[in-house]
């Protein structure tokens, strides 16, 4: 491996290789054809990034030259924007003494930039495929020299619908060109696509069967719950002992939105992230979860795909997921490269069959998953639970409410609770009857400071079930 790579690795605090980039580097490196197999978090992207930085002819290099003059020498096409910047973003962290151009492309946005960037000249091209389409066919982008080509996280492209796009996009690069698949599973249609277009390839699997392909260090848990009694049972998990950040996986779009203003107005520091959310809404979303400024994203699969964010403690499932294949991918979110975490997963009544299924084919010991409550016993010993938590950490907005002392057991040092109770106090001081700010906001009662708990549970409920009989987004959310 080039030292500069090696250097640029070491201050990102990589130094000894994962086990798929040890069995991949050698063989990628020498220009081989190689279908990489790994679980997700196991390191599949530097396992690729590496060879293809390595084997890109720098600016600085000598031979630059020699090459069609700023045209990608190399390109990785990944499903989701997401995955595609973050990619880019490993890429950019491993060849930065490189001197190596690196551009991410992907559709929802404007093409100038891109188009821009395009002219001025670029080495590295990592892209969604439609967009990668797009930009061939307004012959601005041109991948006829490309001497590598990496197709990332293949099933999902798969699942997506993307396989016929990703064929083209083969076809308009160079046959001798270095093809390196990489994906968690093998799906048959994966399998043709490799035989068909790729040259003897090495089969490289870091774990022997897909039925180990659960993260082990993952604590997994099945509740079967009710739908009405999810975000309490959240909120307290929130609070639980070691709740670092969180993702929520939910069926549907308008469910993720409905599920992140819930906890939000419980006081958590909660965010959407779905296919509906404008491009720089989804971004700055998972900032700021990467950089802890909020604790809970609620995401569809779609939308989440091939993220990877460190320090998520907990994932959870709003409903059982489509497939044991969606089931590991989720829970794959959490204990990423070796740290531990915990799964939970809610099986509405409706559910359980599909549950038996998923719990069948990855050999689990839930086939009868627990009847659980936010009150339930058990919910708080399984997940460390101080006893008392309640699912919420913020006065129920239009309420006005005397102060209170923070519960024994409890840190009593959350943000949002505290700066709440601060205007209530300075606005119940007068006694007067003060209407709540903020949208949807009714005059709150009398100076007594408190409203019957019915009141707010119902508007509660009648918010949630407005989203009842909601159909599945389509597949292809994003
Ligand atoms: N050799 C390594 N040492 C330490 N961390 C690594 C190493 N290789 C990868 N990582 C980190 O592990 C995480 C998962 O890697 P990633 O390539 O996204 O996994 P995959 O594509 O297999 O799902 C990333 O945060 C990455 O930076
Ligand atoms: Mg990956």
């Amino acid at each position: 491996m080039l030292p500069e790579i090696c250097d640029a690795l070491e201050r990102a605090d990589i130094t000894t290789p994962f086990a798929i980039q040890e069995m991949t580097l050698s063989v990628a490196l020498m220009g081989t054809d190689l279908i990489g197999q790994a679980r997700t978090g196991t390191g599949k992207t530097l396992a690729f990034g590496i060879p293809v930085l390595q084997r890109s002819i720098a600016p600085k290099d000598a031979d630059y030259a020699e090459l069609p003059q700023g045209k990608p020498q190399a390109l990785i096409v990944a499903p989701t924007r997401e995955l595609a910047l973050q990619v880019s973003s490993d890429l950019a962290l491993a060849g930065s003494d490189r001197g190596l151009r690196v551009l991410t492309v992907y559709g929802g946005v404007g093409y100038e930039p891109q188009i821009e960037a395009l002219e001025t000249g670029v080495d590295i091209v990592v892209g969604t495929p439609g967009r990668l389409i797009d930009l061939c066919n307004r012959r601005v982008l041109d991948i006829s020299h490309v001497h590598a080509l990496v197709l990332d996280e293949a099933d999902e492209m798969l699942d997506l619908g993307f396989l016929p796009d990703v064929e083209t996009l083969l076809r308009k690069t160079p046959e001798t060109r270095q093809t390196m698949l990489f994906s968690a599973t093998m799906p048959s249609a994966i399998v043709a696509l490799a035989r068909m277009h790729m040259r003897h390839p090495m089969n490289i699997r870091a774990e022997s069967s897909y039925e180990n392909a659960t993260v082990p260090a993952t604590a997994q848990f099945i509740y079967q719950a009710h739908d009405l009694d999810k975000p309490e049972i959240i909120g307290r998990v929130l609070q639980a002992e070691d709740a670092g950040k969180i993702i929520v996986f939910t069926r549907t779009k308008r469910q993720a939105q409905r599920v992140a203003d819930d906890l939000v107005e419980r006081g958590f520091k909660a965010s959407p992230l779905h296919g509906d959310m404008a491009q720089v809404a989804r971004e700055k979303a998972l900032t700021r979860f990467r950089e802890d400024k909020i604790q809970v994203l609620v995401a569809t699969d779609v939308a989440a795909r091939g993220i990877d964010v460190r320090g998520v403690s907990h994932v959870i499932n709003y409903t059982c997921p489509e497939d044991d294949k969606t089931y590991v991918h989720r829970i794959g979110r959490t204990g990423r490269a070796g740290a531990s975490g915990i799964a939970i997963t809610f099986v509405d009544w409706a559910d359980l069959h599909r549950w038996k299924l998923i719990n069948k084919a990855l050999d689990l010991p839930f086939d009868e998953p627990i009847e659980t409550y936010s009150t339930s016993e058990h919910l708080f010993h399984d997940q460390g639970i101080p006893p008392g938590t309640k699912g919420r950490v913020a006065d129920p907005k239009p309420v006005e409410r005397a102060p209170r002392e923070p519960r024994g057991d409890r840190s009593g040092d959350r943000p949002p609770r505290n700066r709440n109770r601060q205007r209530t106090r300075t606005r119940t001081r007068n006694g007067e009857t003060v209407a709540a700010e903020g949208a949807g906001a009714t005059p709150a009662g009398g100076g007594d400071g408190e409203k019957p708990a019915g009141s707010s549970r119902n508007r509660r409920r009648r918010r949630r079930s407005s989203g009842a009989g909601e159909r599945p987004a389509p597949a292809a959310e994003s």
